[in-house]
């Protein structure tokens, strides 16, 4: 049971403050620290932030206040192992839809800290009870293939590129331990190419721990070729996009409803003002001529009518869905009956409670749907999502470039899971799409 709740406000990757819970049980202290995002779905859980002067407005110190009273107050004396009674009383205390009130950063760093605590209670790894709390079963587990960011644009980094993330995907690994030597090997690849193609400045990296290189997405998918090449993995290593095109939509002028792939160029170019049936023939070239197997975020979050065009003409490929659904169990329901993509980005924060997560990934998976578990832009050392995406049987998880500690903190854990599992796990490779427990 909950003996206490100590919140405090620490430090994220960016230099934001963000919420850190201690949670005290029996059995000890259960600490969780929340992620937070920069380019933000507008239909996001809220993040709770003081306003005013201090941190540029970014301050957290509501929410902490918030967990240690109001929350600690109702949670004190709960079992730890009932996830879903903890996270059904706080979303009941704070009363609204989008966890305004309390804020979703309080409720889901006390979430966490409580599956942790769980865990302790019935003497089982986070993973494990992780997947006891979502009727996973399987004897045997399957360590997620790895998106690895290696190249940031759009809202991350300071180059002109419009699209967001560039993922190197070793699919040709045999174990998870095998995928990061690959995808390691290939990072550091990358950075001779583009040094020696654009400079050392070039290589500066952006919040995910990926190269900021001034070239545009066929530049960048270029690149990342070469490299894998120059690693000696041709063929071993797929690629994928999060074009987070919500972030470079037109929502006035003549131009409405189109996508400015100059959004963050000083240096304009009106071709590159592109309408969704260009933008989606765009998305058709380079697939036909780079090995991509995912595209996150094709069209913009609200473009409903788009994404279902998207997907039906990109069929072949994942069409993940990251701002478009929030891991908002009603939008998922929604984009199954629309056709509106194939996948579900899984972030914890978007939604605001361990529960909820494991109900969207459950929708997700009855849908026949592929599963990301995500990172945001802006992280810390805490590794739960390495546990999640092993306990839901994910298949996928993306959490930045291999390097970099608040990236590597993820992949590190998902390092000592498969090392733990000794025999007991496969790689998800190419069927990354296909993983499942129901
Ligand atoms: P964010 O980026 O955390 O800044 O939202 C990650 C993503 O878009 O997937
Ligand atoms: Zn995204």
């Amino acid at each position: 049971t909950v003996t206490g709740i100590r919140a405090r406000e620490v430090l994220d990757s960016r230099g934001n403050p963000t919420v850190e819970v201690d949670l005290t049980t029996e059995d000890g202290l259960f600490r969780a620290i929340v992620p937070s995002g920069a380019s933000t779905g507008i239909h996001e859980a809220v993040e709770l932030r003081d306003g005013g002067d201090r941190y540029m407005g970014k301050g957290v110190l509501k929410a902490v206040e918030n967990a240690n009273t109001e929350i600690a107050d109702k949670v004190k004396g709960m079992d730890v192992t009932d996830q879903a009674k903890i996270d059904e009383a706080m979303i009941a205390l704070d009363g609204t839809k989008n966890k305004g009130r309390l804020g979703a950063n309080a409720i889901l760093a006390v979430s966490m800290a409580a599956a942790k605590a769980g865990a302790a209670s019935k003497k089982v790894p986070l993973y494990q009870h992780f997947a006891d709390l979502a009727g996973n079963t399987q004897k045997d587990f399957v360590m997620p293939t790895v998106m690895l960011n290696v190249i940031n644009g759009g809202s991350h980094a300071g180059n002109p590129l419009a699209f967001q993330e560039f993922f190197m995907i070793p699919t040709g690994a045999d174990s998870f331990a095998h995928a990061m030597q690959i995808g390691a090997e290939c990072y550091h690849n990358l950075k001779k190419v583009i040094k020696s193609k654009y400079g050392g400045d070039a290589t500066l990296i952006g919040d995910e721990g990926g190269f900021g290189p001034p070239c545009d997405a066929k530049g960048g998918l270029e690149l990342l070729m070469e490299a894998v090449d120059k690693a000696g993995y041709s063929g071993r290593v797929k690629v994928g996009l999060d074009v987070a095109s919500s972030e470079f939509y037109v929502t006035d002028g003549a131009q409405k409803g189109s996508y400015d792939l100059d959004h963050f160029n000083e240096d304009k170019d009106p071709a590159n003002v592109l309408s969704p049936e260009k933008l989606i023939a765009y998305y058709r070239d380079l697939a036909d001529n780079f090995p991509i197997m995912t595209i996150e975020d094709p069209m913009d979050q609200d473009a409903w009518e788009d994404w279902k065009q998207t997907t039906a003409s990109l069929s072949e490929l994942q069409i993940v869905g990251d701002d478009l659904l929030c891991t908002n169990p009603e939008k998922i329901k929604k984009a199954i009956a629309e056709k509106s993509c194939n996948a579900l980005l899984l972030k914890v924060n978007q939604i605001g409670s361990i529960s909820e997560s494991i109900e969207a990934v459950k929708m997700a998976k009855q849908a026949g749907w592929g599963v990301m578990t995500s990172h945001r832009s802006g992280e810390t050392e805490d590794s739960t999502i390495a546990d999640l995406a092993v306990g839901l049987c994910t298949g996928q998880i993306k959490t930045g470039a291999p390097a970099r500690s608040d990236r590597n903190a993820k992949y590190n854990q998902l390092l000592r899971i498969e090392e733990e599992l000794a025999g007991r796990s496969s790689y998800a490779g190419e069927n990354f799409r296909t993983t499942s427990w129901m």
